[in-house]
């Protein structure tokens, strides 16, 4: 039996933390109530996890873990025996997987020249916690105004150059139809930060899409108040991306002047509060970012307890004051993505138009280390260009269909399948 290899306090308190959400998964995939216990003196105490309601009146099954932890699993003879068998080296992978890694570790995965290892390992976690199936999540980029000044962006304000768009309601209506045509289950609405759209307007568009498309919605526009995230969740969307961008608040203010750091973390506290799946992430290879604060990120993205966690490298845009500082690597963003699932586990971890556009592979080898979500764009083709977040991004000639069939491609070529589910974050199905 294995002996906890950190501080007992802190790491049963921990470990009582994780719990829920790897019990989540496995719940929903074996149809089982699983328990965290405390084993003190032979007797097994509750610790975390849900309580198991009158069906599971199946009997129960005690998975020791280590001398003072260990895994009731309800149900468990109902399972067939390499169920059984699997169910019981989840457990045993996810506590391995929970023990703490230090700063000092991450720096050091980071700056490794042999990652391979950290990358199969990442693979082997993705495989057991997730599954085969690539998450498809059709990306509808609808307004690219945006009233703040980051200085990575291309979108941002004082980017005179960018003709600049938005889709009407009706237009955004139909690219979320043509995304269900095309069997995509989620899909996301993306924009700078855009006050042109009232937020009636938005609800009123949620509510069509969500009663006419049979799809989970995701909004990715940025920080808002409060009540208006409540309106939007209220209307029906389902999750939200907010990256923090960087955890170095020194840092951040210089790249975005006109936010501040404690305001965007507030944000992603509402999001959760509201029930929102969350997502976060940060960008690789920022200018004045280190490997401590890249460290530091990765290390928050962990503690967050996040659904979905998108990365990606930072691409130099010349009409922006970065212009001309080296982009992020391709080999330093997928550790980043390696030791992401590593740490998080279960996280829906997009392979991102950002790697596709630094790297003709970078998609293909980000599923590879850890990454099970694909994020097609269908945005009208005569907008694409105009999104120019970042310079030389793929697919802005392409239309939605194109992309539908390339992903298809894609995912197979690196032996994967295609989700059929919502893909819904696997921490909901604690609740
Ligand atoms: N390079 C790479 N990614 C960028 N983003 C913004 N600007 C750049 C850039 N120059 C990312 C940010 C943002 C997301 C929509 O795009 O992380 O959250
Ligand atoms: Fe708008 Fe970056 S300039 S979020």
């Amino acid at each position: 039996m294995k002996e906890l290899s950190v501080g007992k306090e802190t790491s049963i308190s921990r470990f009582t933390d994780l719990f829920p959400s790897f019990a989540g998964g496995v719940e929903g995939k074996y149809s089982v109530t699983l328990h965290l216990a405390h084993i003190l003196n032979r007797r097994w105490e509750y610790l975390s996890g849900r309580m198991p309601g009158p069906e599971s009146d199946y009997g129960s099954h005690r998975i020791p873990l280590t001398n003072e932890l260990g895994v009731i699993v309800y149900g468990w003879h109902r399972l067939a025996a390499d169920l059984q068998v699997e169910v019981a080296e989840a457990c045993r992978q996810w506590l391995d997987g929970s023990k703490a890694m230090s700063k000092e570790e991450v720096v050091a995965h980071l700056k490794s020249d042999d990652p391979r290892a950290l990358l199969q390992e990442a693979d082997r976690v993705r495989q057991a916690f997730c599954g085969n199936a690539v998450h498809l999540r059709g990306l509808i980029e609808f307004s690219n105004h945006c009233q703040r000044d980051c200085l990575y962006c291309g979108l941002r304000r004082s980017n005179q150059k960018l003709p600049r768009y938005r889709m009407s309601a009706d237009e955004i209506f139909e690219s979320a139809k043509q995304a269900g045509a095309l069997g995509y289950k989620t899909i996301v609405m993306q924009s700078g930060v855009d006050g042109f759209y009232r937020i009636e307007v938005l609800c009123d568009l949620l509510k069509k899409i969500k009663n006419e498309v049979d799809c989970a919605v995701t909004l990715c526009i940025g920080e808002r108040s409060y009540e208006d995230y409540r309106k939007l969740r209220e209307a029906g969307a389902d999750r939200y991306l907010l990256r923090f961008e960087t955890s170095d608040k020194e840092l951040f203010e210089k790249l975005k002047p006109d936010s501040s750091y404690e305001q965007r973390r507030l944000c992603l506290d509402w999001l959760k509060e509201l029930g929102y799946q969350v997502g976060s992430g940060n960008m690789i290879g920022l200018p004045g970012q280190t490997l401590e604060i890249l460290a530091e990120d990765i290390l928050l993205l962990r503690d967050l307890n996040l659904d979905m966690i998108g990365i990606g490298p930072f691409i130099a845009h010349p009409e922006t004051p970065l212009a001309g500082e080296p982009n992020g690597a391709m080999a330093l963003t997928l550790k980043a993505v390696a030791l992401i699932r590593i740490l998080t586990q279960n996280a829906l971890i997009p392979a991102t138009t950002a790697m596709g556009s630094i790297d003709p592979e970078g998609r293909q080898k980000a599923l590879r280390a850890g990454a099970n979500v694909i994020m097609p764009n269908v945005t009208p083709t005569k907008y694409r260009c105009y999104y120019e977040i970042y310079p030389h991004k793929i697919c802005i000639n392409e239309r939605p269909g194109d992309c539908a069939s390339c992903v298809q491609v894609l995912a197979g070529s690196v032996g994967r399948t295609i989700a059929k589910d919502y893909g819904h974050g696997f921490k909901k199905i604690r609740a």
